[in-house]
């Protein structure tokens, strides 16, 4: 197997991408390093790149389908890491997560029904629930200080109060990284069951899991959630994908899965991109050696920020992540306001991050790091986030 090299830099200026080019439009200075939107600045495993430039230079690129070979090799992927077995007949490829969201969103609630996740979360979860003019409940996760867990009697209390039809739950977590375990998915799932409300479980993050932990895809917690649960799946956060648009949903239940095709019909949207397909197929196919030593490289990466953090700036504290390539740090230890975190940040150390507020009000204080890129990017992050932090320190 080839060993693959994370420290190399990739340049991505001048390639359209979200994170390094439209900083000035999105009112954020020229020269800011960005870790904030979740993708990696690392190349994809050599088979992908392969299979997609082969098919370039094939030119044609009129309508595709995927065949079996795609689903079993997905199929395969899902046994071998998670033992569960997705038939053929359960998928729903889509353009994207957040697509497929606001789709199971549309099938399964009515307008101003209720629809429950778990805050801190990720930000457009609120928007495919309000943009489609359901109500947001909050059931926000508790803090104990160092990690975060799942408030039951809220959650059943808020299902109850709010006449909640449909939990988003996010597994793993993003941004508080926790990945949950058998025993908290029973749980929720439980009282979902005893309330009669649909789950659609984001699992994109699924394969970033480190040393101790198992992520659980939700249908194999207990047989009977199989019943009211829509999986969420995509190989776009594993393997870099992100720009290939391309999810696959696996739902058991026969009128679930009729009435999302449904709304996804009314979007107009049928085959999807044959880039994405080929991409997925291989990176399931031959990518997992590449994952293995990308999440070793991960793991390396999150050591070598929290030693940074806890030595050299020890009021900022990291809340440990048990899965996903994203950290949440607690900035509250530096005494100073909102306002004054985010000019520090964005001015004075150059930083594009991910404010926590922007995934709720229980984010306060809080700042979420992307440390999928190379050790130097980060480094040189932490360093400019040290210099102004000292500087700032001074003046005051
Ligand atoms: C929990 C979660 N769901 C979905 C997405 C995005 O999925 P997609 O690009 O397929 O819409 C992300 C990206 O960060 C995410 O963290």
């Amino acid at each position: 197997m080839k060993k693959y090299d994370f420290d190399k830099v990739v340049d991505r200026k001048n390639t359209l991408s979200l994170k390094y080019d439209f900083a000035v439009q999105r009112g954020r200075p020229a020269d800011i390093l960005p870790l904030w939107v979740a993708d990696m600045d690392f190349q994809a495993p050599d088979e992908v790149v392969k299979v997609l430039t082969s098919r370039s230079t094939h030119g044609i690129f009129g309508y595709s389908e995927p065949d079996d070979t795609y689903f079993n090799t997905i199929k395969a992927w899902y046994e071998r890491r998670f033992s569960y077995s997705p038939k053929k007949e359960w998928f729903i490829t889509a353009p994207g997560i957040v697509y497929s969201l606001a789709m199971v969103v549309r099938a399964l609630t009515q307008e101003n029904d209720g629809v429950l996740i778990q805050t801190p979360v990720y930000y457009p979860f609120y928007s495919v629930i309000k943009d489609n003019n359901r109500r947001v409940v909050r059931n926000p996760l508790k803090f104990n200080g160092e990690s975060y867990e799942m408030d039951f009697d809220n959650f059943e209390e808020k299902l109850v109060k709010n006449n909640v039809k449909l939990f988003i739950l996010c597994s793993p977590h993003n941004p508080v990284g926790r990945v949950w375990t058998k025993d908290e998915l029973n749980q929720v799932g439980n009282i979902c069951k005893k309330h009669n409300v649909y789950i659609a479980c984001d699992e994109i993050h699924a394969d970033f899991v480190y040393k101790g932990n198992n992520h659980h895809v939700f249908s194999t917690v207990n047989e009977d959630f199989r019943k009211f649960t829509v999986i969420l799946t995509s190989p776009s956060k594993t393997f870099n994908l992100a720009g290939l648009q391309l999810s696959n949903l696996f739902i058991e239940n026969d009128d679930i899965r009729s009435k999302i095709n449904m709304e996804i019909r009314k979007t107009g949207y049928s085959q999807c991109n044959i880039m994405g397909i080929i991409s997925a197929q291989a990176a399931y196919q031959y990518g997992e050696g590449w994952l293995e030593q990308l999440l070793d490289y991960l793991q390396n990466n999150i050591n070598k920020f929290t030693s940074f953090i806890n030595e050299k700036l020890p009021m900022l504290k990291v809340i440990k992540p048990q899965g996903t390539y994203l950290l949440w740090v607690d900035f509250k230890g530096l005494g100073i306001s909102e306002n004054q975190r985010q000019d520090l940040i964005v001015n004075k150390a150059r930083l594009w991050l991910d404010k926590g507020t922007m995934f709720g009000a229980e984010g306060e204080g809080f700042e979420r790091f992307n440390i999928a890129c190379p050790w130097s990017t980060l480094e040189k992050a932490l360093i400019q986030l040290q210099a102004a932090i000292n500087n700032y320190n001074k003046k005051v």
